[in-house]
């Protein structure tokens, strides 16, 4: 039996939001600290590039900018194996071995891949790469021998197809590589300031580290229940579009009964409910915004912390490549300059 490890990743294409953090980042520091599993997290940047090549410039420092965020919030380097996709090259060496035996039909029919054809045929980004994604989130969770990856429900077509490609390479090689399996984030997903899903292209987020006043300026501009026209108009918090979401994700009991009362009798106005709001929001990210600072401000430490994850990576990486090509008979060979 191999060990239950967690293994996940964000691709480095913007920077993290609010969003990220409810729907996956506080589960990973959960999972982190209150589970035995050894966890590896990457800031998966080769994904990012199959539809943000044109920026390919940007997403180095997107990578180092998310990992700073994951730290912020409660990522533990010592604890967990935390790196950039692209400086562990064991990711494209078995992402190789996977496409060989991953066949056609098998990506085509992947809903992620079908559903966005068009959008990105019209963007010009319907490239081997973007096909191929899935075959690389395989090579991904398999380099480290991922058996449980924490993802959201968009997620599920891309870990099925992973146990399908995982199969094969067991059947074929005659090979043990555990089958992974998802470990769904039952998240509520939140909301943007207009009420549709948080997303950096709605510009309707909340950046991870954003100031105090700025929060302060965002839940402002959030909307309401629009039934509450006026300071005098009773609302519903469950027709508020976005503030009473937040504060079922931030705030505690005593604060939500005191919107909920306030809401339905107009005792308070949305302006102090929102204020309540941001200094809630404002608690959680105050330690977060404080580290963070602290990274950027010494980049010899940040990079310091990253290439130490980097490292573990490539070793545990390295320890998977080696075995998966010696189940094929696929002599391994170091070259100059070493693997790691
Ligand atoms: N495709 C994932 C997403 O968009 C990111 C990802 C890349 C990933 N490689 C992974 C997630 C490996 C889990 C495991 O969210
Ligand atoms: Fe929403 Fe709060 Fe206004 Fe009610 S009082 S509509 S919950 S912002």
């Amino acid at each position: 039996m191999s060990k239950a490890r967690v293994m996940s990743g964000m691709r480095t294409t913007e920077r993290i939001h609010l969003g990220n953090y409810f729907g996956a980042l506080k589960n990973w520091v959960r999972l982190q600290d209150e589970t035995d599993y050894e966890c590896f997290f990457g800031a998966m940047d080769w994904h990012a590039l199959t539809d943000a090549f044109g920026r390919a410039n940007e997403i180095n420092e997107v990578a180092r900018e998310v990992i700073a965020d994951w730290i912020a919030y409660g990522i533990n380097p010592e604890k967990s194996v935390i790196f950039i996709q692209s400086q562990v090259p064991q990711h494209l060496e078995i992402n190789m071995i996977l496409s060989n035996i991953t066949p056609f039909g098998w990506l085509d029919r992947v809903t992620t891949w079908k559903d966005a054809k068009e959008e990105l045929q019209a963007k010009d980004a319907h490239n081997l790469g973007r096909f191929g994604y899935p075959v690389l989130q395989t090579a991904d969770i398999l380099a480290y021998q991922g058996t449980h990856v924490p993802v959201g429900r968009d997620q599920v077509p891309h870990l099925e197809l992973s146990r399908e490609i995982v199969r094969r390479f067991n059947r074929i090689y005659k090979a043990k590589l555990p089958e992974m399996e998802a470990l769904l984030t039952e998240a509520p997903v939140l909301p943007g300031l207009d009420g549709r899903k948080m997303s950096k292209s709605y510009g309707n987020h909340i950046p991870l580290t954003e100031s105090a006043k700025k929060v302060k300026k965002l839940c402002n501009k959030m909307l309401t229940d629009p039934k509450r026209e006026t300071r005098e108009d009773p609302g519903e918090p469950e027709d508020c579009q976005a503030v009473y979401k937040f504060h079922k994700l931030v705030s505690s009991a005593e604060d939500l009964s005191w919107v909920e009362e306030g809401c339905r009798s107009a005792g308070i106005g949305c302006g102090d409910c929102k204020a309540r709001l941001a200094e809630n929001l404002n608690k959680i990210m105050e330690e977060p915004r404080e580290i963070k600072k602290e990274l950027l401000n010494n980049p010899k430490n940040l990079d310091d912390i990253i290439q130490d994850g980097c490292a573990r990576a490539r070793k545990e990486a390295n320890e998977t490549l080696r075995m998966m090509r010696d189940a094929m008979g696929f002599k391994s060979f170091d070259y100059p300059g070493g693997r790691s």
